[in-house]
């Protein structure tokens, strides 16, 4: 039995201009299925045997998260709010905080709210090989068998075998350069962190103690004088802002020699930029995602999505148009990462 922690509190801005601060991905239905990202990560775990689920996320998005929630049909064991974004380790912390003054020292699985997954049986898998390892204490993370130089994500170097696809972890790599990434690409020795993690939380909670004591310190006095009611917890606002900014990868993983790695191939994807959701969307015949009221001419290895009016296009290749109420995204699709930069300058001169 695990109970199952997703962050939802990231504002997704390369998802600019259907991903906003005030609704960003988690919530969006960005495939027109029905569902949005957050309601596919809990629904995707059916079949498993686990407990209410832990959700969290922003203060700004509580109605959000409560709705979606609902409509999904999940009543979640607790939200807790974050009054602030200080990255994942301290959302990490709550949760853990939380479930122990409950009196549930359960083994927590950590799930981002933007992963796509082509084959969910592969990761029911993992998780069910993940649980005894996170059982016996370790921190358990989720590989995957790197295809390109990524440098937005986590390297493991893997040791000693454990099991069945399951190896000790020697090195930890968080966002490494260029020439780095190339270097583990090319070892063959290393694979992706999948940014999933199964962990006791107390045995979190001890790696943070033992790394990253002053983030611990203002995670519990936050949660100390927090507030409580039945349907959120808020950790103290004033006393959270004291916390450090920082994510589970470089205060916890990069440091810790208490971790191991399933390595799974359950088609995984991060969903973070146009280009990504283009690659794992269903395509038609001239490699397109049309999603909305649209007229593709002459156009190829394109993502059109039209919300509000009708979008024609004619003789694209490579390109994203997404078309909102109040902004229009036109880009190359190649250029998928720098919708971040748009964002940033639209901050920027608010
Ligand atoms: N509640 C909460 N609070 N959630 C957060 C916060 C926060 O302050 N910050 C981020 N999240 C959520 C995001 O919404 C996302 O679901 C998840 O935590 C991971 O955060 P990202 O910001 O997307 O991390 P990343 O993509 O740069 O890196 C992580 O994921 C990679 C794989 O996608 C790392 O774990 C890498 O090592 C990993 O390779
Ligand atoms: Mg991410």
């Amino acid at each position: 039995m695990f109970t199952p922690v997703i962050m939802a509190g990231g504002s997704g801005s390369r998802l600019w201009p259907l991903s906003r601060q005030s609704s960003p991905k988690q919530f969006l239905d960005l495939d027109g299925s029905g569902s949005s990202l957050l309601q596919k990560t809990l629904t995707r775990l059916k079949g498993l045997n686990h407990a209410a689920p832990l959700i969290v996320s922003n203060d700004s998005y509580r109605f959000m998260v409560a709705e979606q929630l609902r409509q999904a049909n999940i009543e979640p064991f607790a939200t807790v709010l974050e009054p602030c974004s200080r990255n994942t380790a301290p959302a990490i912390a709550l949760a853990a905080l939380h479930l122990l003054q409950q009196g549930n020292d359960t083994i927590m699985l950590v799930l981002a709210a933007d992963h796509h997954f082509t084959r969910p049986q592969e990761l029911h898998q993992a998780i069910n090989q993940g649980l005894p390892l996170a059982e016996q204490g370790k921190l358990v993370t989720f590989g995957i068998k790197p295809t390109r130089a990524e440098t937005g994500y986590g390297y493991i170097m893997t040791g000693a075998t454990l099991g069945e696809s399951a190896f000790n972890i020697s090195a930890f790599a968080e966002k490494p350069d260029l020439a780095t990434a190339q270097a583990y690409l090319e070892s063959g020795q290393h694979l992706w962190n999948s940014g999933m993690f199964m962990l006791r939380a107390s045995a979190f909670l001890h790696e943070l103690e033992r790394h990253e004591p002053e983030l611990l310190n203002h995670c519990k006095a936050a949660m100390a004088s927090g507030t409580q009611d039945p349907d959120f917890i808020r950790p103290n606002s004033e006393l959270f802002s004291l916390c450090p900014d920082n994510s589970i990868d470089y205060a916890v993983m990069e440091k810790t020699d208490n971790a191991c790695v399933v390595a799974m191939d359950a088609g995984w994807s991060d969903i973070g930029s146009w280009q990504s959701l283009w690659e794992v969307s269903e395509r038609d015949d001239n490699d397109n995602v049309a999603l909305g009221d649209t007229f593709l001419h002459e156009t190829r290895n394109s993502l059109i999505h039209a919300h509000h009016r009708h979008v024609a296009t004619i003789g694209l290749d490579n390109h994203i148009v997404v078309e909102t109420k109040d902004a229009v995204l036109v880009a190359h699709k190649d250029d998928a990462q720098k919708v971040k930069e748009v964002v940033q300058h639209l901050k920027a001169n608010q």
